[in-house]
């Protein structure tokens, strides 16, 4: 079957039965949810070709109540789950992406009466988050986090419109779940706008749905913006959805298992909540007391499977964010951009330019800095279109050969940052200042004599392709 370009699955199960055909998925039986998945899970995405992995009887667990991690962990899963070509080099693939992402047209959902999440229906004293197979991920983390790769529906109260987030949830009790939103998220903007009407904030959570619905919900796309109605654009189809009996709210039919309640104003009542092994790779922002989300439903399928992804661990997949990083260079008007990587999950981002004018390295990078893209980065390094952003030891020999450090970096205070960066001093964090310093530097040949800039001796990319092309055989290269 020829994927590309379509997305050729309808919900969770039917892509990782696509992934286990193509040989990408493996099952793992037994495993201890206390520690073992995620050093399963772990172990798995440092392989040079890392698989999906499907947990099954999980210690203590019913037969069937499953976990998926890995889901979207290498170039051939990356390919299936977004209809992408997998054989082509990242940079392509980012390409194709960002193609297809600058036609976007919203397309909004549709209301069913019910569909498989609507299988279980657990209310009032049958709602029990104990019985499904929560793991502790990291060893130090202070709970079990349900909610890693899970999709948090808000929708604001004045405006109406829906918000999809990703947001960690740990689990507290039989109906009590944490939730930890950073500050300026979306979610957390929302919520305060119903505390400060005095109300608690209907919620609907989702821990375990389709890769495109669960990559929408961690995009930072401008305020006003339905993710929900992305992931239908992106599908060509309007996402189906159930009402929720208790909220109102949006909830995708295919989902494995979902719940609706509310998060608490915190005046009422308040739990400890983290620390959390988070995408950083560090324990950063330790414990403190957080709201907390009573739930008055659960809804899960027949044998549910929760979307377990600690944050961090992407293995070897492409990171398509940088489409959405480009496409928000070209809307601020920056032109003749040639690519976008990140590294690091996105502390540092390389875009490529063919300068055209004074400044326009610089335009680039504030053009990212000044968008909600812009949240959390550390390094912002421009480099000129020969150079390919997403080969590193290309952007170090830019780095290295035309950066000079006394004039051509500079240093942004005050950006727009996180309480889990581990670089925020005790100090700064005791103020509750949050913010972090970004790095702009400057590596492209020095616009204005860029034509008397040393002649490089290294073959163009045409010459080196017509060459492995011509000699592949006897080189045998791997590429
Ligand atoms: C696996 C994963 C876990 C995440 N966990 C959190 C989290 O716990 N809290 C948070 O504020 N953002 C988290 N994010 C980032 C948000 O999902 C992202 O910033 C998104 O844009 C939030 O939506 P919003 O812009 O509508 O607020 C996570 C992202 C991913 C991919």
């Amino acid at each position: 079957m020829n994927l590309q370009g379509t997305i050729g699955y309808k919900d969770l199960r039917e892509y990782l039965t696509a992934a286990d055909k193509l040989g990408e998925l493996r099952r793992v039986d037994g495993a201890d949810w206390d520690l073992e998945i995620g050093a399963i899970t772990e172990v798995a995405a440092r392989a040079a070709r890392p698989k999906v992995l499907l947990f099954d009887n999980i210690k203590g667990y019913s037969k069937g109540f499953r976990v998926v991690t890995n889901a979207v962990c290498s170039a051939a899963t990356t390919g299936l789950a977004f209809g992408l070509d997998p054989n082509s080099s990242g940079m392509d693939m980012i390409k194709s992406w960002k193609k297809r992402l600058g036609s976007y047209k919203p397309l909004k959902p549709i209301d069913v009466a019910s569909g498989p999440i609507t299988e279980n229906v657990d209310t009032g004293n049958m709602v029990d988050m104990l019985k499904f197979p929560t793991p502790r991920w990291h060893e130090e983390d202070g709970g079990r986090y349900i909610g890693t790769g899970c999709l948090v529906i808000l929708q604001d109260p004045d405006e109406k419109w829906t918000n999809f987030g990703t947001y960690r949830v740990c689990v507290y009790d039989r109906d009590t779940l944490g939730i930890w939103i950073s500050p300026g998220k979306h979610g957390r903007l929302i919520r305060e706008k119903y505390w400060s009407q005095g109300e608690p904030c209907p919620v609907a959570i989702t821990f375990g749905q389709d890769p495109v619905l669960g990559k929408v919900g961690s995009w930072y796309e401008p305020w006003g913006v339905s993710e929900i109605e992305i992931a239908g654009w992106l599908r060509n189809e309007p996402v189906q959805v159930v009402r929720g009996q208790e909220t109102g709210l949006p909830i995708p039919a295919t989902s494995e298992l979902a719940i609706e309640g509310y998060i608490m104003p915190p005046e009422g009542e308040s739990r400890s909540e983290g620390p959390f092994g988070e995408w950083t790779g560090y324990y950063a922002s330790g414990a403190r007391n957080e709201p907390v989300v009573k739930v008055k439903n659960v809804m899960y399928r027949n044998d549910p499977i929760i979307f377990g992804m600690p944050p961090g661990i992407s293995g070897k997949s492409v990171p398509l964010s940088a489409a959405n990083v480009w496409l928000t260079l070209e809307k601020a008007g920056v032109t003749d951009v040639h690519g976008v990587w990140e590294y690091t999950i996105r502390y540092l981002t390389v875009i490529s330019i063919k300068q055209k004018y004074g400044g326009h390295a610089k335009r680039a990078a504030m053009a990212l800095l000044g968008s909600t893209y812009g949240y959390h980065r550390r390094f912002v390094i421009i480099v000129d279109d020969d150079i390919d952003p997403s080969n590193i030891d290309d952007v170090l020999w830019a780095l290295s050969t035309r950066c000079d450090p006394a004039t051509a970096i500079n240093v942004i205070t005050e950006a727009w940052s996180t309480p889990l960066d581990p670089r925020i001093t005790p100090d700064a964090r005791a103020q509750r200042n949050f913010t972090n310093s970004v790095a702009v530097i400057n590596a492209c040949k020095p616009y204005h004599w860029k034509d008397q800039y040393a002649k490089t001796c290294y073959f163009t990319d045409e010459v080196r392709k017509k060459t492995y092309e011509k000699w592949k055989e006897v080189l045998r290269l791997e590429r």
